[in-house]
């Protein structure tokens, strides 16, 4: 990661696209997920085009999510390897809520919560698509496996929902300047002093 006078660079471009696609995909599969999941939330499937081409493009796009997803694990893999210090962070987690980091223990270049989202990420992922074929083809499965399917494949998508809940808040509301990373790449050097402190001294010592 570059630095450059008062800033330095947090996302490259290639994690920013990675990252943003994942994100407009998302959204699809959420909403017409939702439209698939329950007659309550039907309509959205309207909203989404119609229920025969949600029924359609919900699975392909849950493919490219899945394949997304995969990038975004090779790209953040090494830093999300959850360590000792982690520990300590989610212990006192309270204070990261309360956007409190100075008492915090110190993170890298995630944090523990940040880390814990990944992996519920990548694992759900995997769920999703592995659950997600004998819905796709149910002709071609037993009962048995497709009632196994269908409630596997909601208990991880529910989950992805509320850690997205989470995660879009605490980027967007709590963690100010976290938005202008993920668009820019950029952070000031005050910022990752502040949230990353550990990474920050690891940039600076590479100068
Ligand atoms: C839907 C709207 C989304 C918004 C507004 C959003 C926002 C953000 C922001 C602002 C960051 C930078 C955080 C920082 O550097 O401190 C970030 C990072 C990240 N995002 Fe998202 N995101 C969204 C969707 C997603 C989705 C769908 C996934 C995964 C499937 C995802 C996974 C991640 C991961 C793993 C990181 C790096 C670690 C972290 O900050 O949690 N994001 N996101």
């Amino acid at each position: 990661m570059k630095t450059d006078g008062g800033s330095i660079q947090r996302y490259t471009v290639a994690e920013r696209i990675t990252h943003w696609l994942i994100a407009i995909v998302f959204v699809y599969l959420m909403l017409t997920g939702l439209a698939l999941f329950t007659p309550h939330l039907f309509w959205l499937s309207s909203v989404m085009g119609g229920p025969t081409t949600s029924r359609i493009w919900h699975p392909i796009l849950g493919l490219i999510y899945v394949l997304f997803l995969l990038r975004m694990f090779l790209n953040w893999r090494r830093d999300m390897k959850i360590d000792a210090g982690d520990k300590a962070w989610l212990n006192d987690v309270k204070k990261y809520i309360r956007n409190e980091d100075e008492g915090l223990p110190e993170a890298g270049r995630f944090n523990a919560g940040q880390k814990q989202l990944f992996w519920l990420q990548v694992i759900a992922g995997l769920l999703l698509l592995l659950s997600g074929i004998p819905l796709w083809f149910p002709e071609s499965f037993g009962e048995a496996l497709r009632l196994f399917a269908i409630l596997v494949h909601e208990i991880a998508a529910l989950s992805v929902i509320g850690g997205i809940i989470v995660h879009v808040y605490m980027g967007a509301a709590v963690v100010r300047g976290s938005v202008r990373a993920m668009l820019s790449g950029i952070v000031t050097r005050s910022w990752a002093k502040t949230h990353h402190p550990k990474w920050y001294r690891e940039i600076m010592s590479r100068e």
